[in-house]
Formats: C-alpha cells, sequence, structure tokens
C-alpha cells in the first residue's frame, strides 16, 4: 500500500493533503500514515502466520509511542536496546511479556530494571555480559531468560555501516564459541538459556544471506541439542529491506519460505525483530523550499529540512525520493541537488536529482523517512528537532510537537563562575 498519491494534483497522506499538515503544523515535519504502518505489519503477519513468529518490532526504527502503539494494537511486541525504548515500550502499552532486550553494552542498571519489569528476553551478546546480568539477577533474586545472540560470519550485502553479521563487526558471540557460551550460561544459577538470536544487518534486499545464515543457526540449535541443552526459542532477528527507489520490493512470501525451511523444522518458539519494514515507507519528511539558487553547474534547491533532521543520506550515501507535494504535470524534470541550511557540505538530502521547477516556498516530500529518520535526529546548529504527525483516513494528529526555543535554548546551565548576563 502506497499511502501518499496524489489526488487533484496534490500529494495526500491518506486523505489528507500534505499542503494542510504544513501550513496547521509548519515544516519540517515528518508525517506517518497509519494505515501503512498496519498494512506492512498486517502482510509480515500474514506472510508468517503458519509459524506463529511473534512480532517484536525494533523501537530504535521509530520509537514514537503513538507508532508504537499503532502496532501493539495488531499484536507486535517490542525489540529494545536501552533503559529508554523499555520504558517507551511499556508507556505505549507493549505487554513485558513481549519485549525482547538485545545490545552490546546493557548496564547493570538497565539489566535491573528489565529484570523488575519481567521482560520475556535478553538477548546476549558477549560473556563479560553473562557474567554481569547473572550477578544482577541474583541481586534481585530472579532469573533471565537469556538468548544467546551468535555471528554466524555471513556477509549481508548491505551497506557497511549496517551490516552486523560478519566476524569483524562487534555483534553477537563468534559461531565458534557459541557452545561453550552457552553451556557456561547453563550452569548458571541466575539465568535460564532459553535460546539462540541472530541478526546479520539491516536493509537486506538480497535474501540469500538470510538462508545461509538461518541454516547455520538451525545447525548450530541441532548441535546444542545434542549436547542435552534445551532450545526452545529462535529469534531471527530483523534486516528485511525496503524499496527506496521504487524498482525492488522483498518478497515476504519468499523470506517466510526460507524460514519455513531452515529453521520451523526445528519446532520452537520464534520471534522475528523487524523495524525498518513496518515504518520506513508509511512516512515522508516533509519540506518547503526556502531558496532556488541557479549555479553555473548546478541548481541548489536549498530547502527548510536538513541532515539534523534526516542524517541517512549523508551518513550511509542513502537513497531517498524526493518530489513535490504539488504536482507539476507540465513541467519537465532537470536536476538539482537538494539541500539544507547546516554549514557543512555534506547537508545534502538528495544529489542529481530530476525536479521540475520548484518556486521559493513550494513543498517537498522526501519519501521512505519513516524508520531512521525522526530517530536519528538532533538539534544541530540549534535548529529545533522535527515534529511528527500521524495520519488515520481524513484525520491527522501531532504526535511530537515542535519545542520552543525557550525549551532548547533553556536546556543549558551556567556554572556559577560565569558572572551573569550584563543587562
Ligand atoms: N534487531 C537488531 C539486533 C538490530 O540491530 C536491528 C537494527 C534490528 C533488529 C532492526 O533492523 P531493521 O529491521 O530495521 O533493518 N540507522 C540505519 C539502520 C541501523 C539498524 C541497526 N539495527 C539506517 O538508517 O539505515
Amino acid at each position: 500500500m502506497d499511502a501518499f498519491t496524489y489526488r487533484d494534483g496534490q500529494l495526500h497522506a491518506e486523505q489528507v493533503p500534505l499542503a494542510r499538515i504544513a501550513e496547521d503544523v509548519g515544516t519540517p515535519v515528518f508525517v506517518y500514515s497509519a494505515g501503512a504502518i498496519e498494512a506492512q505489519y498486517d502482510a509480515l503477519a500474514a506472510a508468517l502466520a503458519d509459524m506463529k513468529v511473534g512480532i517484536c518490532y525494533a523501537l530504535k526504527a521509530n520509537s514514537n509511542q503513538a507508532v508504537i502503539r499503532t502496532l501493539a494494537a495488531r499484536g507486535a511486541g517490542a525489540d529494545v536496546v536501552s533503559e529508554g525504548e523499555l520504558r517507551r515500550a511499556l508507556a505505549a502499552g507493549v505487554p513485558p511479556s513481549k519485549i525482547v532486550f538485545a545490545g552490546v553494552g546493557k548496564t547493570a542498571g538497565e539489566m535491573r530494571f528489565a529484570l523488575e519489569t519481567g521482560i520475556h528476553q535478553f538477548n546476549l551478546e558477549s560473556e563479560p555480559e553473562l557474567e554481569l546480568l547473572n550477578q544482577v539477577a541474583a541481586a534481585l533474586g530472579v532469573v533471565a531468560p537469556v538468548a544467546v545472540r551468535f555471528n554466524p560470519d555471513v556477509d549481508a550485502k548491505t551497506h557497511a555501516k549496517i551490516t552486523t553479521g560478519k566476524k569483524e563487526n562487534k555483534f553477537g558471540i563468534e559461531i565458534e564459541q557459541a557452545k561453550a557460551v552457552y553451556a557456561r550460561a547453563a550452569a548458571m544459577a541466575n539465568i535460564d538459556p532459553v535460546g539462540v538470536a541472530m541478526h546479520i544487518g539491516s536493509q537486506l534486499t538480497d535474501l540469500e544471506p538470510y538462508r545461509a545464515a538461518y541454516r547455520r543457526m538451525a545447525d548450530l540449535v541441532r548441535g546444542l541439542r545434542a549436547e542435552g541443552h534445551d532450545i526452545r526459542r529462535v529469534d531471527l532477528g530483523g534486516g528485511i529491506g525496503i524499496d527506496y527507489s521504487g524498482d525492488h520490493t522483498v518478497d515476504l512470501d519468499a523470506y517466510a519460505a526460507i524460514v519455513r525451511d531452515e529453521i520451523a523444522p526445528l519446532g520452537a518458539e520464534l520471534l522475528c525483530e523487524p523495524g525498518r519494514l513496518l515504518v520506513g515507507n508509511a512516512g515522508v519528511l516533509l519540506t518547503r523550499t526556502v531558496f532556488v539558487k541557479q549555479g553555473t553547474a548546478k541548481r541548489f534547491v536549498i530547502v527548510d529540512a536538513a541532515m539534523n533532521d534526516l542524517i541517512r543520506p549523508t551518513l550511509y550515501e542513502a537513497y531517498h525520493q524526493i518530489v513535490p507535494v504539488a504536482e507539476g504535470a507540465s513541467e519537465s524534470p532537470h536536476p538539482a541537488d537538494i539541500v539544507g541550511p547546516i554549514c557543512e557540505s555534506g547537508d545534502y538530502l538528495g544529489k542529481d536529482r530530476p525536479l521540475p521547477d520548484v518556486a521559493e516556498g513550494a513543498l517537498l516530500a522526501i519519501k521512505s523517512a519513516g524508520a531512521y529518520g525522526a530517530v536519528m535526529g538532533s538539534s544541530y546548529n540549534t535548529r529545533l528537532m522535527t515534529p511528527e504527525v500521524l495520519v488515520r483516513d481524513g484525520d491527522y494528529a501531532v504526535i511530537r510537537p515542535r519545542p520552543s526555543y525557550e525549551e532548547l535554548i533553556g536546556q543549558d546551565r551556567m556554572p556559577d563562575w560565569l558572572s551573569p548576563q550584563q543587562d
């Protein structure tokens, strides 16, 4: 489902004209479609239905509580990587029994909070973490349910900064060490090793790495069972890619077929951790043109969104489609760099993009901005963090308002050795 379509020459989010949101809320602003989020969840749930896979939404993709609740209402659990995310999941109404906690650097405080909350499982990434978790659980007099995340050493064939399943990545326990770590975990009084977990990277559009990695995971499970361990749970990770450019959609049935072939025969309880797949294409970043600067070599469309709002283009050379909100049917597109106001050459949203003539004040939509957009935002250059809006049918709600300058600047504190401002 593409929730963002033109009607009467105007780009809409579901039934709401984006121009209306820009008028009411101002720009830049992230706009999400609840219907698109639900449709993605339903598509994944349907593909995996026969295997009863628990879907733990990876909050890091978009942790606005309204988004989490939209998914939780559909039955989703949560994959969290910090106490902050755990608190967001709980505040949004995700039951603790559906929450898994991943991440290579969980602190004792975070472990304590998660144990007191009674989460479903810790995805364990190292031996020192195992020791600390055992100690923290012992101090609380509880037993921590643990899935050992192992690193299958498979190339996910995605961007280097978002690949996680190779030996040189910091994630998970090397497959050669997995059995020894598992045996150690099983011998600990306050650890209940319930199974294994894996995540090989993000934005995978080629499914073959999943097959290779799941095959290794299944071999490991059989090996662990042969050593007497009761492996009841397998966490498949996340990472299924979305279509950013309009020419390659991942076939969820093909993904499900790989799980069915490689993992389902193990007869374990299954979990997965999708983030981007559920929300990525359900959002746009709506921005207004400030100036158009025509150079001898380039046309620069300077907009009011910047790298602090959407860092993916400059951080990962990521491609996001950029389209005018008012359909310019008669004009022929010609190249433009769409850039923000930040004082860095890396502050761009798109380079050499075919775009019709846009006037100052014209609205543009930067597509596929629902995942790793707002959550990676900052207030660099003392810019206000971008607000977020959720659309459902013909209605919309501001789900995070734009802060005021007082709120932003008022965070700083003066040490008492600096004299107060002289009037
Ligand atoms: N599970 C684990 C253990 C993860 O590390 C991640 C993502 C996910 C699940 C969810 O992956 P997804 O289904 O969203 O691909 N900021 C980058 C993406 C970083 C992904 C980090 N881990 C980007 O903008 O492309």
